[in-house]
Parts: C-alpha cells; sequence; structure tokens
C-alpha cells in the first residue's frame, strides 16, 4: 500500500494514513486503500482498531483539494459516495474503531473521525469543517454526523461559517472524548483499546450494534433491537464463563469470542 500502514499488537490494530506531505489529505488512492485495510482486519484475533494519521501536525486535512478541484457534478456526487461508502464501513464495523485525532481534522479528516466510534485527541488538534469555504457542502457525511454528535445548533454554526475549533472546544462540545498531550495520545488510545478488547467480543460488537441501530430508529424499535442481540449473547461460551467467574468469585479466564 502507498498511503496506509496496518500492524496488529495483540488484539489491537493500528491503521495510520501515511500521506503527511499533504498532510493526509484523502485522496481516492488513500480510500482505496483504506477500504482494502478494512477488508483484510483479521476479526478472529483483532478486537479493537485505532485510526491515526502520519507525522505529528495532522490526522487528516480534509478530501484532496487538487483531485476534487475540476470534478463534474457527476463525478462530485461519485467522489462523495466513494467516501461515504468507506466512512460507513468503519462506522458499521463488526468491532469499535478509536479515533486517535493526533492534529488537523478538517473536512474529510473531521468527518473520518465522526465515523468512528470514540474520538480522542491531542491538544494541538483542530476540528472543522471547512467546506462552505471551498464553494462546496461536506461530502463525507458531515452535515449528518456533526448534528448528531453535537446538535444541529452547533453543527450549523461551524457548518455555515466553516469555523474550525481547537480541541479544548471540541472536548466542551462532546466531539471528543478527551485531550491528551501529543506525545501521550497513542499510549491512551492503546489503553483504551485494551480495556475494550479485554470484555467479550461478542457483547462488545452486540453493543456497537445495539447502540448504532438503535439511534436510527425509535425507542420501541430500538428496544426491540436491544433485546434482540441481548438474547444473542446467551449460551455463548464467553456469556456461561464470565457470568460463572463471577459467581465463583474468580476472574475471567478468558474471552475466547464464541
Ligand atoms: N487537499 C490537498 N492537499 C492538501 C490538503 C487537502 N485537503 N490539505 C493540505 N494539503 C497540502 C497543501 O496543499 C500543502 O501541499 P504543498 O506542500 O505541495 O503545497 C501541504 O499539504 C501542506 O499544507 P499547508 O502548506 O497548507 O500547511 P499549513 O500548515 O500552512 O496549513 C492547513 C495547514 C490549515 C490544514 C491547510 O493545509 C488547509 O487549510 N488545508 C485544507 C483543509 C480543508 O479545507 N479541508 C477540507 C477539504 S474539503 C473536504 O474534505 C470535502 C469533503 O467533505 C469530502
Amino acid at each position: 500500500m502507498e498511503y496506509i500502514t496496518y500492524e496488529a499488537e495483540g488484539q489491537i490494530g493500528i491503521i495510520t494514513i501515511n500521506r503527511p506531505k499533504a498532510l493526509n489529505a484523502l485522496n481516492s488512492t488513500v480510500l482505496d486503500e483504506l477500504d482494502k485495510t478494512l477488508d483484510g482486519v483479521d476479526l478472529e484475533s483483532i478486537r479493537c482498531l485505532i485510526l491515526t494519521g502520519a507525522g505529528e501536525k495532522s490526522f487528516v486535512a480534509g478530501a484532496d483539494i487538487g483531485e476534487m478541484s475540476s470534478l463534474t457534478k457527476a463525478e462530485g456526487e461519485a467522489f462523495g459516495k466513494k467516501g461515504n461508502d468507506v466512512f460507513r464501513k468503519i462506522e458499521t464495523f463488526p468491532i469499535p474503531v478509536i479515533a486517535a485525532v493526533n492534529g488537523f481534522a478538517l473536512g474529510g479528516g473531521c468527518e473520518i473521525s465522526m465515523s468512528c466510534d470514540i474520538r480522542i485527541c491531542s491538544e494541538n488538534a483542530v476540528f472543522g469543517q471547512p467546506e462552505a469555504g471551498l464553494g462546496i457542502t461536506p461530502g463525507f457525511g458531515g452535515t449528518q454526523r456533526l448534528a448528531r454528535i453535537v446538535g444541529t445548533g452547533k453543527a450549523k454554526e461551524m457548518i455555515y461559517g466553516a469555523r474550525n475549533i481547537k480541541a479544548e472546544e471540541a472536548y466542551r462540545i462532546g466531539l471528543v472524548n478527551n485531550v491528551y498531550p501529543a506525545d501521550e495520545l497513542m499510549a491512551a488510545a492503546k489503553k483504551l483499546a485494551t480495556t475494550i478488547a479485554r470484555n467479550a467480543p461478542i457483547a462488545v460488537r452486540n453493543c456497537k450494534r445495539a447502540i448504532n441501530e438503535g439511534m436510527q430508529v425509535d425507542m420501541d424499535q430500538a428496544i426491540a433491537i436491544e433485546e434482540k442481540l441481548f438474547g444473542d449473547c446467551f449460551e455463548s461460551h464467553d456469556q456461561r464463563e464470565g457470568m460463572a467467574a463471577f459467581l465463583e468469585k474468580r476472574k475471567v479466564e478468558a474471552f475466547l469470542n464464541k
């Protein structure tokens, strides 16, 4: 791969967007490689992913403006779909994905972080949707996910005004869960991923589906989704072991993802 590196560290997979000369901007090749990387993750052994950007300055500075500059309407729509398809794959990926936002997260960079389950960032992170200043709308889900995460009023203020915000404000409005000094960010991401990976994998996957799918429907349907996913955990080795360990006042021997 030209622009993506992937490393497995035990039960954690780390995907790094590696195009630092363009501040990790997302061109078609980056999107294709990201898609292939996700398809290649070994879901038998990996229990949590971390997504980050190469270098100290930028997570992802957006979709590639050079590539977009001469697109026709139809090509623009297709490029939006290309990004949206990959981001939706991240959002619905069976295991949790943590965005470790290490600098600029603008446009497509803010959008890819919002398709992850949890965002944490470094003190130098900057978030924003600058698209209106470039003559376009956010095109990789920004109009939808930012409004859902921080509320429509704040999302509209940021998007209409093309106003970037710093890490502290991103924390205050709930766009990120935590802010760390830059040199502590990856350790914090790995610690969080390890905490998640320690829990029963089928349960964690079902929790992700219950939250994501439940948020899209009314409460009666949402509760029905939860009931199914709750029931689905029973009779698994990991449910039996988790509960037996509690009742026998001992530690879980191992969750086996079955
Ligand atoms: N696309 C293509 N190239 C980009 C880029 C992008 N989104 N962002 C940065 N780069 C490139 C620059 O062109 C520059 O390349 P050269 O060295 O070849 O000139 C290199 O990365 C370094 O960038 P700067 O010199 O601009 O660095 P800086 O420190 O002065 O500024 C920055 C950093 C504020 C992030 C600035 O680069 C910037 O504003 N980038 C664009 C951010 C943006 O508007 N993103 C939204 C894109 S639109 C989008 O994402 C649409 C969508 O929703 C799908």
